[in-house]
């Protein structure tokens, strides 16, 4: 809109001065309100505040000359009010940039809906891992951790494996290149289990001693459906005055149920392992058929899920190299392995352990 030009004042009195500033105050309230861009800013500045052909200077020169002496000051007051009030106007068109157009296409529409940003998840295997350590520590076990480069003595030497041991084997273990200058037991490798953490736990402390440790385990293994070369265990030991087979029966029997029901039975068959001896398989009636039989297991009504036994004499010897207190006349154990993956893909029906290192989100958007 144009303004009108500045009329002449003939009247000075204070309802005259009122309303001759209200209506000026009011066409640059006006003017203000419609400004939509960066040019049209600059053009209400120059109307109202140029220093020569400004609406305001135009306002000082002529009524204020024309005031009578004793109307100058009232004239005076309302003329700086206004001189605020436009100013005002163009400080808030600046900051505020484009006027109401411009602002309404930018506006956002709180309406629509906003960025949805997924939860994260625990991973399958990180679910099974911890609920089976709940298990245990709710027996009184700690957990504990180990290296997943480990060195051959740890791996192997300490757990009784005898040197030429088929384990040790490159077929089988994935070694860390370039060491053969090297003593044998400091050669480096991934380690093949979780069980050399059973070393560095006595090691550390004197008996008594409940651990769990779970960990990432690597075998030089081809990868099928039930077979992946890095892989999880979850290891066990318990290691006290008196500990007897009849507790690692007790125990293992207890977090088998509290993992798959407490329909769920056990039992013990004789394997080898070289740190235990004896070494049992524990295997579990099968949770597919309850135990009639089935394609799952095999039509014999059981499914083997992990091995133990009890701590064999020779593992107790090399701990006792640095803890006198593991002397097998006084003290016994037992200790127990279980592979992670297996028992998850039984608990949620799953049947390639490629899944669960694949990152394919439609597999794991399904653990939320
Ligand atoms: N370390 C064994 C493996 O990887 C599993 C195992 C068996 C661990 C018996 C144990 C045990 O502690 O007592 O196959």
């Amino acid at each position: 809109m144009t303004n009108e030009a500045i009329p002449n004042l003939t009247a000075f009195d204070d309802t005259a001065l009122d309303k001759a500033f209200a209506a000026l105050e009011a066409q640059a309230r006006e003017s203000a309100a419609g400004l939509d861009s960066e040019a049209d800013v600059e053009a209400f500045r120059l109307e109202w505040l140029g220093r020569k052909q400004g609406r305001l200077n135009e306002v000082s020169g002529r009524w204020l000359k024309a005031a009578p002496p004793e109307a100058k000051k009232a004239l005076g007051v309302r003329f700086n009010a206004l001189k605020e009030v436009v100013e005002g106007l163009l400080d808030a068109a600046l900051a505020g940039g484009p006027g109401d157009a411009a602002l309404k296409a930018e506006a956002i529409d709180i309406t629509l809906p906003g960025t949805r940003r997924l939860t994260g998840a625990e991973h399958p295997i990180t679910r099974t891992m911890n609920e089976i350590v709940g298990v245990f520590a709710a027996l009184g076990y700690s957990v504990g951790v180990g290296p997943e480069v480990e060195t051959d003595y740890y791996n192997f030497e300490s757990m009784n494996f005898p040197p030429g041991h088929p384990a040790r084997d490159t077929q089988d273990t994935l070694v860390v290149a370039g060491q053969d200058r090297k003593p044998l037991r400091d050669r480096l490798l991934l380690r093949t289990h979780t069980s050399p953490v059973q070393m560095r736990t006595m090691e550390q402390q004197p008996p008594p001693v409940r651990i769990v440790i779970p960990g990432k385990v690597h075998r030089n293994d081809a990868a099928d459906a039930t077979h992946s070369p890095i892989f999880h265990q979850v290891e066990g030991l318990c290691v006290d005055a008196n500990i007897t087979f009849s507790d690692l029966k007790g125990t293992l029997d207890h977090a088998m149920k509290a993992l798959f029901g407490s329909a769920v039975k056990t039992r013990f068959f004789p394997s080898f392992f070289p740190f235990t001896e004896p070494s049992a398989d524990v295997q579990i009636s099968c949770i597919f058929c309850g135990g009639k039989g089935c394609r799952k297991c095999k039509q014999s009504g059981w499914i083997e899920l992990l091995g133990c036994g009890m701590v064999d004499p020779a593992v107790f010897a090399f701990a006792a190299e640095k803890q006198p207190a593991y002397d097998a006349k006084q003290i016994s154990g037992f200790a127990f392995g279980m592979g992670v993956e297996r028992i998850a893909m039984m608990k949620y029906g799953i049947s390639e352990i490629g899944s669960f290192f694949a990152g394919d989100m439609r597999f794991l958007s399904q653990f939320v």
